[in-house]
């Protein structure tokens, strides 16, 4: 038996061990341990903790896992008000700066160059080698404590390596989340029936400010620090200080340069702008600081921002242009999308002609009028979007926008439901958009991949009326197809040109049509485009129902008992079945021979992985998101999303967020490489 003496040497021991893991981990990317060992270790901690439990430190690295609950965050005064930038845009204007520097202090000093990151600043008190409050900016003066939830931020030290920290002192920085944490985050919101964070700086600002920091810590957040402040530092200069940060354990960028005058300066502006597109994280400009401690009492600060440093801001990926006219769009699932069409305008590289509008609330909100100058910006999204109505410039005669409501495809009076923003067209039936969308949903590659297919040739087949619906697809024959054509007018010289199926294509489509009767039930039941039932929850759905017969009669009560169904899917699925239509085509579908239930054995090329739930996650070197989940089925195994009691290995890719590893290693699930689980199937 271990006395409570070798515990407590042990636990100093482990805490150390996992400490260095994790910043090799998540500061320094650098890991010398496999995660299974890092597993142990972890495991090993907490069954000590347990057993003695009043040797555990409350900065254990076991504790990042979060748990704490903060009802309202307690206000606190900064010790040293956090002060901000003042920013520009404006080259002269920074070298306007650059000679007011000169002017004051003379020629003998240093630029230090920056990366400006776009997340929420942060400032954290250490003493005596420890995390011991976070804070945020609050008004400058006081800030909110968001301690607990900080703590779960593993790249930010609960203790500092070595000992030549100051033994109090203020290290700020910037909370963020990177481009892939981000997409990440959201796609399984989405997946979820949450709304989507608009870009990754709201998504880690709201992530900071929940109450549970339990969820918090399945959040991936980052931080860097840039700013250190405190009475015994160990230089008289912000770059050696901050150098001195990274060795004591903190995430300090390495985006940090010298310069001796502001023309170096421009040109790093313009280098780090040409990158700052394949940068995995979001910055918004570069800050400039003095070097030398002297020079800022030297120099001074305003009320609002010292006078040793400025901000320069990359033009807000942001134009002005006028709109022209709003078109409406209508998605597979009758929702009703307003699209901006706009005056054509270059942004951030490249020309924009059309910006999303989203809804009949956001119009409302924004008072656009048709003629007017909006300000369009693309943020973390791919689609641009109208942020802003400059109504110095609104034509005089401009009315309110009068939302649609008809669909402007099949003229059916639009619905709203009571608290959605979306308005969508009921006619499900026969409203065209929607079936052609339903139907290239249906034979998409992650559905019944029917490739053979393909939107021009599905709208032949829709315009001569041989298909309605998904069912359709199976009932048609040679003849009908055979000799289908469509006159397309050919551009420049408007020769018309036609094109007719013949013998070959007329085969293809129907060979692809009749392999898709092997595709796997929860492909299928995807392919079907219930509301919120994305891949992950038809297999979810697939697995626990095993067969459709079972899943159309399941009851509200009991779809939200299963693991990640909530009550948005399960409304969704319940109604889906409710409909005598719906399951008209699923009949039709289970007599032309598609799966209606799992097969004990996908396809597979061995049993290797017979009996094992695996979690993929983060970006691997020989997969696809999806062909991992292929491979893993193919021998015998089951993919999952997330990592449960039931999770056999979690399979950890590049970058894999942080939430996924903690529950592994909180629940004991053996975390594997790429290249253990291909030695795992032979390959
Ligand atoms: S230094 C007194 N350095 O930009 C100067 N700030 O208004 C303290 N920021 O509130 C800030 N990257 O949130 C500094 N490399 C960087 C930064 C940075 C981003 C943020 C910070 C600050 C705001 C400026």
């Amino acid at each position: 038996m271990m006395d409570k003496n070798d515990a407590r040497a042990r636990i100093e021991e482990l805490t150390e061990q996992l400490n260095q893991h994790n910043y090799r981990y998540y500061v320094l990317s650098k890991p010398v341990v496999s995660d299974y060992e890092f597993d142990m270790l972890m495991k090993e901690l907490e069954d000590l903790e347990t057993r003695f439990p009043e040797l555990a430190d409350p900065d254990s690295p076991t504790k990042r896992v979060g748990g704490d609950i903060t009802k309202d965050f307690e206000q606190v005064r900064h010790q040293y008000p956090m002060l901000s930038l003042s920013n520009t845009y404006s080259e002269q204007e920074l070298i306007d700066f650059d000679a007011r520097v000169r002017k004051a202090i003379g020629d003998d000093f240093e630029y230090v160059c920056e990366l400006k990151y776009d997340g929420v600043s942060i400032s954290l008190t250490y003493e005596n080698g420890k995390l011991l409050r976070a804070v945020t900016r609050g008004d400058g003066v006081q800030g909110d404590d968001v301690t607990a939830n900080v703590k779960t931020i593993r790249s930010i030290p609960l203790r500092l390596h070595g000992k030549d920290y100051p033994q109090s002192f203020v290290i700020r920085g910037e909370i963020f989340m990177t481009r892939a944490g981000f997409a990440r985050l959201n796609e399984s919101r989405i997946e979820n029936g949450e709304d989507p964070f608009a870009n990754p700086r709201n998504s880690a600002s709201g992530s900071l400010k929940m109450q549970d920091s339990a969820e918090v810590a399945k959040r991936p957040l980052d931080c860097f620090l840039y700013f250190i402040l405190g009475e015994n530092l160990p230089f008289d200069n912000h770059y050696d200080n901050l150098k001195a940060c990274k060795s004591w354990g903190f995430k300090v960028p390495d985006f940090m340069v010298k310069c001796k005058t502001i023309r170096e300066v421009f040109s790093l502006i313009n280098e780090w702008e040409k990158g700052r597109d394949q940068l995995p994280f979001e910055i918004d400009g570069v800050v400039i600081k003095i070097n030398k401690f002297a020079q800022w009492d030297e120099l001074g600060v305003t009320a609002k921002s010292p006078r040793w440093a400025i901000a320069y801001k990359y033009k807000a990926e942001q134009a002005s242009t006028r709109l022209n006219s709003i078109d409406y769009q209508v998605g597979r699932t009758g929702a009703i999308t307003p699209v901006a069409n706009l005056e054509p305008v270059l942004l951030a590289g490249t020309t924009v002609k059309r910006a999303s509008l989203h809804n009949a609330d956001i119009i409302k909100a924004l008072d656009v009028r048709i003629g007017d100058m909006v300000y369009v910006e693309k943020g973390g999204e791919i689609i641009p979007k109208i942020t802003a109505v400059d109504l110095s410039q609104r034509p005089a005669n401009a009315m309110p926008v009068e939302f649609i409501s008809k669909c402007p495809e099949c003229g059916t009076t639009l619905t709203r439901k009571e608290g959605e923003a979306q308005h969508y067209c009921p006619n499900e039936e026969s409203c065209p958009p929607q079936i052609k969308g339903r139907i290239l949903h249906f034979i998409s590659r992650n559905a019944m991949d029917i490739d053979t297919i393909g939107e021009g040739r599905l709208e032949m087949m829709i315009d001569a009326g041989l298909v309605h619906n998904v069912a359709d697809l199976f009932d048609l024959t040679y003849d009908q197809l055979h000799g289908l054509e469509k006159v397309i007018e050919a551009d420049g010289d408007k020769k018309e040109k036609k094109i007719s199926f013949q013998d070959k294509t007329v085969n293809n489509i129907l060979n692809g049509i009749e392999a898709s009767k092997q595709v796997s039930f929860d492909k299928v039941l995807y392919g079907l485009g219930i509301r919120y039932v994305g891949q992950t929850v038809a297999r979810k759905l697939a697995t626990h129902y095993h067969k459709m017969d079972n899943l159309k009669n399941v009851s509200f009560e009991e779809l939200i008992l299963v693991d990640e169904v909530g009550e948005k899917i399960a409304e969704s699925v319940v109604n889906y079945f409710q409909s005598v239509k719906n399951i008209e085509v699923i009949n039709r579908l289970k007599n032309s021979g598609v799966q209606m239930e799992l097969k004990d054995k996908l396809e597979t090329k061995s049993d290797k992985l017979m009996g094992k739930t695996i979690v993929a996650s983060g970006k691997l070197q020989n997969y696809s998101r999806e062909d991992i989940k292929e491979v893993i089925m193919q021998h015998g195994g089951k993919p999952a999303s997330s990592v449960s009691k039931n999770t056999d290995f979690l399979l950890a890719g590049e970058n894999i967020g942080p939430n996924k590893l903690t529950k592994a290693q909180e629940l004991g699930v053996p975390i594997i490489s790429e290249e253990e689980f291909e030695g795992m199937i032979g390959d």
